[in-house]
Order: C-alpha cells, then sequence, then structure tokens
C-alpha cells in the first residue's frame, strides 16, 4: 500500500491561517489602490448565481469579486431567461449595432447585491428562449451558437471602443472560452488596441464552424487561414481567440504543458506550443471562493468543523436518505459531474463492483450526455441501496454531497483545472482521480487524495483499493482529510498572477502609445 508511508508533516495543518489573514497581494501597498485599479470587462457565456452549467460558471462569478481589492472588474453576459427572471433590476445603459447577421443588440446592467457590475447583451431573438446556454431543452445544440456568441463578442469589441453609449470602457478585456473567442479576433481586425488575455477553460470544445459561414459573422477572408482561424478546413472560434489575443492562458500550470502535446491539443498542439515559445501562454490555476466552508455553509443541514467526524457523520447519513441507500458504515464515494466523454464516467461504470464488494456505496448527480445519463441510471437498478443516482443539478444537493461522502471520483480523462476536487477537499472528502491538468496540481497523492496514471481502469481500480484500506485505517483517513481540508486552494493565490498579467498588459500598452506620440 502507497499510502502507507505518511510524511509528517501530513498531521500540521497547511498554511490555512496564513490564507485565511492573507494580505491582498503585494500591488497593494505600492500606493493608491483607487489610483491603480484598472478598469476589466470580463466575457463570458455563464456566471454562477445567474446561469451555470459547469465550473466556467463558477470563475466567471468568483474571479471578479477576488479581484475587486486591486482592479474594477466587470462582467459582460448575454440575457438568457436565467439572467433577465432572476430578480436583479436591469437597467438599459447602451446598445450597440449589427453587423452581417448578427442583430443589433441593447446593454442592460445589473448591479449585484455585493456591488459586482453585470453587464447583460438584451437581444431577444437570440437569447430568450428556454434551454440552457449551450443546448435546447431536448439536448440539442442551438443551431445558432455562432451568431448568439459572435453577438457577444462583438458587443465586448464595442463596448471595448466605446461604441455602446455606456459611460465606462476597458482597459483591458478578458474573454473566456470559446464563445468569446471571437472577442479579441474583432478587436484586432478593427485596430483597436485595448489588450486582450483569452482563457481557455476547456480546449475540446472549439466552436468550429463550416468556412462558408464566415460572411455571416463579417470574419475576413484572410483570418480564414491557417495563421488565423482555420483548422483542419474549418473555422474555429477558440482558435481565433488563441490566435489575436495578446496573452493566452489556462487553468492550470499542468494543461498549459499538456496542451501543447498531440494527446490534449486537440490539433492546435503546434500552434499552442509556439505561443508558448514566445512567452505567450500560461497557466493560471482556478480557486474556490470563500462560500465553501463546511462550519457555515447554509447550505448544510448539519455544518461542522476539522475533526468534528460525528457532526460531518450526520451529513453522510443525510447523503445515504437523499439516495434512497440502506443504512451502512461502510465508505460512500460520490460523483458530482457533468455526465460527459471528459469526465471518464465509463471508467467509473467498471469500479462500481469493486466499490460495493468493497463495503462501499456510491451516489450519483450530474447531466449530459443522454447515453451517460442511460448507464448510470442503470447502476441504481443494479446495485438497489448501495448505489442512488439523480439525474439533473441541483447546488444545495451537490454540496450535501461534497460534505458527506468520504470519497469524490474523478477519474476525467483530461482536466483543464477540475473544481469539484478542490470543494470536495475543503469538505473532507478525499478525491480518486486521474493524474492529469489541475488534478495532478491540486492533489497530493497519499495526502490530499489518490492519484492513478492514464485511463486504464486497472490502475483506477489500484487507487480505488487504496482508498478503501485507508478507509479501514481511521487515523491515518482522518489525518488525510485534515490535510485535505487545509488545502491552500483560495483565490488569493490566483489574483496575483492575473492582476499582474492586467497590469503588465495594459502598462505595457500605454508605453508604446506613448513612444508613438
Ligand atoms: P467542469 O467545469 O468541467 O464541469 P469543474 O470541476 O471545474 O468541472 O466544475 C464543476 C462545477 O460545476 C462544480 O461547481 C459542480 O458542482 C458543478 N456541476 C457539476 N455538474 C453540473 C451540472 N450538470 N450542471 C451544473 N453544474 C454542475
Ligand atoms: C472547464 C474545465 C474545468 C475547469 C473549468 C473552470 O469546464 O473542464 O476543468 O475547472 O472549466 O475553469
Amino acid at each position: 500500500m502507497t499510502v502507507a508511508a505518511v510524511p509528517d508533516p501530513l498531521t500540521q495543518p497547511v498554511e490555512r491561517a496564513r490564507l485565511q489573514d492573507a494580505q491582498p497581494p503585494s500591488l497593494l501597498s505600492l500606493g493608491s489602490v483607487q489610483e491603480q485599479k484598472k478598469k476589466i470587462l470580463l466575457v463570458t457565456s455563464e456566471m454562477a448565481g445567474l446561469v451555470k452549467t459547469g465550473g466556467l460558471g463558477d470563475v466567471s462569478a468568483a474571479l471578479p469579486r477576488a479581484l475587486r481589492d486591486l482592479h474594477d472588474v466587470r462582467v459582460l453576459l448575454p440575457g438568457y431567461p436565467q439572467v433577465l427572471d432572476s430578480g436583479n433590476h436591469i437597467r438599459v445603459v447602451g446598445e450597440v449595432p449589427g453587423q452581417a447577421a448578427i442583430p443589433a443588440a441593447r446593454i442592460g446592467r445589473i448591479d449585484m447585491d455585493d456591488g459586482l457590475i453585470v453587464y447583460v447583451v438584451i437581444c431577444a431573438e437570440l437569447y430568450e428562449r428556454p434551454g440552457n446556454p449551450y443546448v435546447d431543452p431536448q439536448g440539442n445544440e442551438w443551431a445558432d451558437s455562432h451568431i448568439r456568441f459572435a453577438r457577444l463578442s462583438l458587443a465586448a469589441a464595442d463596448i471595448a471602443a466605446g461604441n455602446a453609449s455606456i459611460r465606462w470602457s476597458p482597459e483591458l478585456v478578458h474573454a473566456n472560452d470559446w464563445q468569446t473567442g471571437l472577442t479579441p479576433a474583432y478587436m484586432r481586425w478593427r485596430g483597436q488596441n485595448t489588450p486582450c488575455v483569452f482563457t481557455i477553460h476547456n480546449l475540446a470544445y472549439q466552436g468550429l464552424l463550416d468556412m462558408h459561414r464566415s460572411p455571416e459573422l463579417g470574419i475576413p477572408g484572410h483570418a480564414c487561414q491557417m495563421e488565423g482561424m482555420e483548422l483542419h478546413g474549418r473555422l474555429s472560434l477558440l482558435k481565433a481567440g488563441i490566435a489575436y489575443a495578446d496573452r493566452v492562458t489556462t487553468v492550470s500550470a499542468t494543461y498549459a504543458r499538456e496542451i501543447t502535446t498531440p494527446e490534449f491539443g486537440c490539433g492546435l498542439e503546434g500552434f499552442l506550443a509556439s505561443k508558448a515559445a514566445a512567452g505567450k501562454l500560461s497557466g493560471i490555476p482556478n480557486g474556490i471562493d470563500d462560500s465553501w466552508e463546511p462550519e457555515s455553509d447554509p447550505h448544510l443541514s448539519q455544518p461542522f468543523a476539522m475533526h468534528d467526524w460525528q457532526a460531518r457523520d450526520a451529513n453522510t447519513a443525510e447523503v445515504r436518505r437523499l439516495f434512497g441507500l440502506r443504512p451502512s458504515s461502510g465508505p460512500l464515494f460520490a460523483v458530482v459531474s457533468r455526465l460527459v466523454y471528459q469526465k471518464g464516467l465509463d471508467l467509473t461504470l467498471g469500479v462500481v463492483e469493486d466499490i460495493v464488494a468493497g463495503g462501499g456505496q456510491l451516489v450519483i448527480t450530474g447531466c449530459g450526455e443522454p447515453q451517460i445519463e442511460e448507464a448510470v441510471r442503470a447502476l441504481q437498478d443494479r446495485y438497489p441501496g448501495e448505489v442512488g443516482v439523480r439525474v439533473g443539478f441541483d447546488e444545495t444537493e451537490a454540496r450535501r454531497m461534497y460534505a458527506g461522502s468520504d470519497f469524490l471520483l474523478m477519474p476525467s480523462r483530461y482536466e483543464p483545472c477540475g473544481l469539484s476536487q478542490m470543494y470536495a477537499q475543503r469538505y473532507g472528502s478525499l478525491p480518486i482521480a486521474r493524474r492529469t491538468g489541475g488534478l495532478a496540481d491540486t492533489i497530493e497523492d497519499g495526502l490530499t487524495g489518490f492519484l492513478f496514471e492514464g485511463s486504464r481502469l486497472e490502475n483506477y481500480r489500484g487507487a480505488i483499493a487504496r482508498a478503501l484500506e485507508v478507509f479501514a485505517a481511521p487515523e491515518l483517513f482522518s489525518a488525510m482529510r485534515c490535510r485535505a481540508m487545509s488545502a491552500p486552494c483560495y483565490w488569493h493565490q490566483s489574483i496575483e498572477p492575473y492582476a499582474e498579467l492586467y497590469m503588465g498588459l495594459i502598462e505595457a500598452r500605454s508605453g508604446s502609445q506613448q513612444l508613438q506620440r
């Protein structure tokens, strides 16, 4: 058993006090913060609290708030029904013109209760429909996704150019994932010089478009080539983001390296490797926000502190009840995930027998691809009382699962960063994950969770066996839990790299403007 040799530091809380008391980064001490605050527009297709389908939503809600002491960060988001009907007051503050097949739109403004300012692209014909940002209620992708997200990107470019008649324009634009890939592209094609950062949260979702549709989005001919946004004879909106942004980031250091290799590069590895060689690609890890506190999380019916395993056990019993499992003193495994190929659910189907034979139980929640939903539903009938499944997603239920499970399964084929493993650690559930991307960077094997190599089932089964052995050794299990709960994964350690990146680009741009004068 590889976890047996546990080093002494396991019993030491890891820098938690330092993190909680952490002063905002050093930039703050460099004089008047207000004077230094830069105006940043974060462009995104989802934001937790208004509309969320996965981790991008969490990051878009947390990052602007984490940065607020340093910069004036505002968010730009499409006006889906979930946003318009969120109960927040929306004031129309501007408008943006149409272009090619992209209709004109109005810009609304929401002042969130905590002061965060969110601009909303209001365009009924594109956004006001049922379903989620990417699919209709039947799960089919929107046929006009390219127009929907070109509309978002063009609005960002217009706001940056001061063309939206709102009295605020950013000094830097930060676009995220393929839905906003055209943001730096439109800015570049129109000769705008506001710097733009593009963050890849998931390289596999490319936003591909047939070449003949380029006129609909006003894409110029020179961009439809390999040096631009062409990929295997089509157009990739994600590649546009990479090609035209001043800097490209992704959400962990390991994923930043992985995407320059054929295994993870989705055909863009060469292009990305050249960006990396030019010093224009880097990894900045995500963090989790301070709503993830097991002692005060209002979603939990029984909040708990580190070492208070009795209180925590009440959460475990509750999850068993919620999912119709028989009472048990064995380990409880959980999956909280989008049910998509990336997340390796098919591998998990292969370890259920090991879990149940080892006296364990399993709860699964999430939604996504219909055949994966079907496969996990079938598990419940195959293992009645031992496996519970809820297809769908509910934030309270998800938080209770992190707080009630002993182990979280994340055998992702790739994982740019991953937030679920950090939430689980924070709530004392040890992640069992493939050593890839952000999972490799945030899980210490045998200390704050379990890592296995590659995507071979036997390696995954080996990690499950190690977890079962640790569960049977209560002192070791408790020590690992404490270490996981203390893991330093707050946003505070990610905001300095972002803040410095923003400052560096803004200063470089104003320096080059002065030189030109
Ligand atoms: P990803 O973004 O690839 O889904 P992350 O681990 O970064 O993975 O983030 C997952 C976040 O999304 C967590 O907050 C998790 O609770 C939530 N989540 C998981 N499944 C769903 C779902 N089906 N719908 C909405 N949110 C989900
Ligand atoms: C993506 C990735 C996930 C990451 C999230 C937020 O959805 O799959 O690994 O944590 O974006 O950056």
